[in-house]
This record gives C-alpha cells, sequence and structure tokens, in this order.
C-alpha cells in the first residue's frame, strides 16, 4: 500500500493553481444522466472518486470518458437503472445518483452508500422527500428500490429539518424533470449546490433561489447537453492555506473561488497570517508564531465554518500561541485525525462534540494513518510543521479528494514522496 513520506520544518513558499471541486465535480457527473445528449464537464479534478463516478455512469449505459480534467458524457440510451452495491460502496456521493437516475429513468435500484468514516450518515431525508415527490421507496435484503407512481415524478412542497447538502442535491436532480414545481425548504446553501444548479441551468432547467434557503424548480419534459466548468475547490484551497499556516511560510492560489473561501479566510486571519484576495487569488503569508483563535470555531451548514475545513485548520493551531476549541455540529465522528496529531506531539483533548487545542512550541515527526479524506490531509499539514521524518499510510483516503497532493506541496518547497 502506498504511503507518504513527508519531512517537516522547511517554510512552504510558491504559487499553486487549485483544482476543480470534488463536491461540485461529483453532484454534476450524475446530472449529466438527465439530458438526452452530451455534455463536456470542465475542470474536473483528477481523482479516485471522480472515476468512480465514471464507472457508475458506464455501468448504466452513459457513456463516460475522462481526460486532461474534461469529462465527457454521452447520456442518448441509458441502458440500465441500477447501482451495483459494489460501485456503491465506493464512495458516499454515490447517493446522489438516486434522484439523477429517477429524474431520467423514473426508477432506480440502489444501496446504502459506503461504511462509516464521520459517524452515522443516514439517508432518511433523502428518502423521506423522495416519497413526497411521488416515489416508491422500499428496502430489500440492503437494496433501496425505488419507483415512481404514476409516469413522472411529482413536484412538491419539501420542508428538510436539517440543510443536507445530499438531501437537497437529490431533490434537486429528481425535481428537474418532473411534473410541475417543486419548492425545498430549508436547503442547503453551499456554493456546490449551485454550481450543480448552474449545470442544470445550462441544460435547459429551471432553478431559482440555489444560494438561498429556499429553492424553487419547475420540471421541464427534457433537458440538453451542455459544457460546463467546474467551480474551483474551496476546501482544497483551506487546505494549502492551512499546510503554509502551520509550516511557515507564504502562497498564492490562483483560480480561487475568493467570496466561497471567505468562511474560513475569516478565521485563519485570526491567527495572525496576512490574508489577502484577488481576482480569483488568494495570499497568506505565515509570520513567526501564529495565535491561537479566541472564539470558539463552530462548524455550521455554509456561509458557516465548513466542517470539511475543520481538521486542516486543527493542524495549524496545534502550533499556535494559546487555546483553540473547536465545536463540530455536523458529523459526530469527526476528530479521528487527532490521534495522529497528538502521536506528533499535539495537545489536544476531545469531549464529544468539542475539541481543545493547547498549541505546543513544535511537533515532531510520527507513523500515522489517515482515518478519512479531510484527517489524511490534515496530518500531512502538521508533519510538514513538525520537525524530523513522518510518514503516512491509507492515503487511498487522501487521494479520493485530492489531486496530486505532493505535487503541489513539492511545488511549494515542501518535502514530501509518495512510496509504495
Ligand atoms: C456533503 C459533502 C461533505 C461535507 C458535508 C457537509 C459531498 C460529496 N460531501 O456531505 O464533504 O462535509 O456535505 O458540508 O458533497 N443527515 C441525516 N439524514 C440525511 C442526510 C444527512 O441525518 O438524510 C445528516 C448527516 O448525518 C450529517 C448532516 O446531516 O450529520 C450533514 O450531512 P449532509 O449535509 O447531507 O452531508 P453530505 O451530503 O453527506
Amino acid at each position: 500500500m502506498q504511503k507518504f513520506v513527508v519531512t517537516g520544518g522547511r517554510r512552504l513558499r510558491g504559487e499553486i493553481k487549485l483544482q476543480g471541486s470534488k463536491n461540485s465535480a461529483l453532484p454534476i457527473m450524475a446530472a449529466a444522466i438527465l439530458p438526452e445528449g452530451q455534455c463536456l464537464i470542465k475542470n474536473c479534478p483528477e481523482l479516485t472518486d471522480v472515476y468512480s463516478a465514471a464507472r457508475i455512469l458506464n455501468s448504466l449505459g452513459c457513456k463516460c470518458s475522462f481526460s486532461d480534467n474534461q469529462v465527457f458524457t454521452d447520456s442518448a440510451l441509458i441502458s440500465s437503472t441500477e447501482i451495483s452495491e459494489e460501485l456503491m460502496r465506493e464512495m458516499r456521493s454515490s447517493i446522489v445518483f438516486m434522484g439523477a437516475v429517477l429524474g431520467r429513468m423514473k426508477e432506480c435500484t440502489v444501496s446504502i452508500p459506503g461504511g462509516c468514516e464521520l459517524g452515522p450518515r443516514p439517508i432518511d431525508m433523502h428518502i423521506s422527500s423522495l416519497r413526497k415527490m411521488g416515489i416508491d421507496i422500499r428496502e430489500t435484503g440492503g437494496r433501496i428500490i425505488c419507483r415512481t407512481r404514476s409516469e413522472r415524478p411529482k413536484g412538491a412542497k419539501i420542508n428538510l429539518n436539517f440543510p443536507s447538502v445530499g438531501a437537497t442535491e437529490n431533490i434537486i436532480l429528481c425535481a428537474v424533470l418532473a411534473d410541475g414545481e417543486t419548492v425545498i425548504n430549508n436547503a442547503a446553501r453551499e456554493p456546490e449546490i449551485s454550481d450543480l444548479c448552474g449545470f442544470l441551468r445550462k441544460c435547459g432547467a429551471d432553478i431559482k433561489g440555489d444560494g438561498e434557503s429556499r429553492i424553487i424548480i419547475n420540471g421541464k419534459e427534457k433537458l440538453h447537453g451542455c459544457e460546463y466548468s467546474v467551480m474551483p475547490d474551496r476546501i482544497a484551497a483551506a487546505t494549502y492555506l492551512s499546510m503554509t499556516a502551520a509550516a511557515g511560510g507564504e502562497i498564492i492560489l490562483k483560480n480561487a473561488c475568493v467570496a466561497e473561501t471567505e468562511p474560513f479566510l475569516s478565521v485563519i486571519e485570526q491567527t495572525g497570517c496576512t490574508v489577502s484576495t484577488g481576482e480569483r487569488k488568494i495570499y497568506l503569508r505565515s509570520g513567526a508564531r501564529l495565535h491561537a483563535v479566541r472564539d470558539r470555531i463552530r462548524t455550521m451548514p455554509y456561509p458557516g465554518f465548513p466542517t470539511d475545513a475543520q481538521a486542516v485548520l486543527m493542524s495549524a493551531l496545534s502550533v499556535a500561541d494559546g487555546t483553540s476549541v473547536f465545536e463540530e455540529n455536523i458529523f459526530d465522528c469527526r476528530y479521528r485525525h487527532t490521534q495522529a496529531l497528538a502521536k506528533m506531539g499535539a495537545d489536544i483533548q476531545v469531549m464529544g462534540k468539542i475539541a481543545v487545542i493547547k498549541g505546543v512550541n513544535r511537533l515532531h515527526g510520527a507513523n500515522a494513518e489517515a482515518t478519512d479524506l479531510r484527517g489524511g490531509a490534515s496530518m500531512i499539514a502538521a508533519a510538514l510543521a513538525a520537525e524530523g521524518t513522518s510518514e503516512i499510510s491509507r492515503i487511498y483516503h487522501i487521494d479520493r479528494g485530492y489531486e496530486k497532493i505532493e505535487e503541489a506541496v513539492r511545488l511549494l518547497g515542501g518535502d514530501i514522496k509518495r512510496v509504495q
């Protein structure tokens, strides 16, 4: 199994071009099932999750090929409505294919997506919302069998009891070809939802209000193919900025989505880093010592502080002067990386949803196993700040979401190698 060998203690310096957003690319690839024609999706990151999405599309008969960060799809003929358990297990976001296949084919068979990484990730809101849209859903032998009661899914008024990103996406995907109007109240406002809607609008869908809590979709009979470019990855941005803050140095991120990264930037600025932004650019300089963040950092749905940036920022705060406190409000089990950071010398106490980080003078190299995607990235950030060498294994978690992370870190002058 591959691992990363990281030798810390070098300041990072340089310019990198950000990858396209994983969390946008995956639902947009699912959405490519809806138009009866060809789509060209540009700025798609080269990631194992994107390859999994391509395998799902091909298994459904939607021809999908991927090269040079471009995904080409042809959904003229969809030959299957079933996604195998094996493909469903490859990644959690396989669940958004449910809404898309239902929208186009009026039926689908899927299963509960992959294991437990961040605590329980139920899909009850996805199921109850689709039921409201006139879909019969039953579960047998681990398979979820969905059939539309009438000819097409029906528009419905849906009130989510939490602004779930995946549930909002599934409802939109099903609603764009449904009969009538769908209203989603308490919809997720994440920028990746607006990106998905941007793609669907280019295919001819009628969607209003994305980016706000109330989204209104008027179902169309048909959609057509289009060309679309995926937005930049704001979580990859937070990751490279946190690495630079932790190790010291200065970085320019090009192709960045500045406004969408603001909830993270406003917090990292409080560590004493100099942050400035320009047209699709973010600059950060990390001086001698970071300061702890005085206010509790609460992860919240967008535009709150993103849960996906909690782990990477924690690595930087592990070497800050003073005590910082995180409150994880989105996932129950999102502090699994803290053990690895503690092995590197970080002083972190976890009590339920709270993590208290007392900054230490320095971290030291250690061997660690990536526990999940963002947790794995936080271990690289800590290893870059540490004295000595760290080995990080189970890096397949990291490869799910970061395009050639070792090349980006090396471009910044970091010492990282991928070894077998
Ligand atoms: C998406 C992102 C993930 C991010 C998360 C929150 C993708 C591929 N993944 O995940 O990176 O961390 O948003 O910003 O875009 N929940 C239920 N029932 C449901 C659905 C969700 O209880 O039916 C709960 C979840 O267990 C979790 C919370 O709601 O505690 C948020 O989940 P959700 O917003 O749906 O996250 P994902 O779409 O899984």
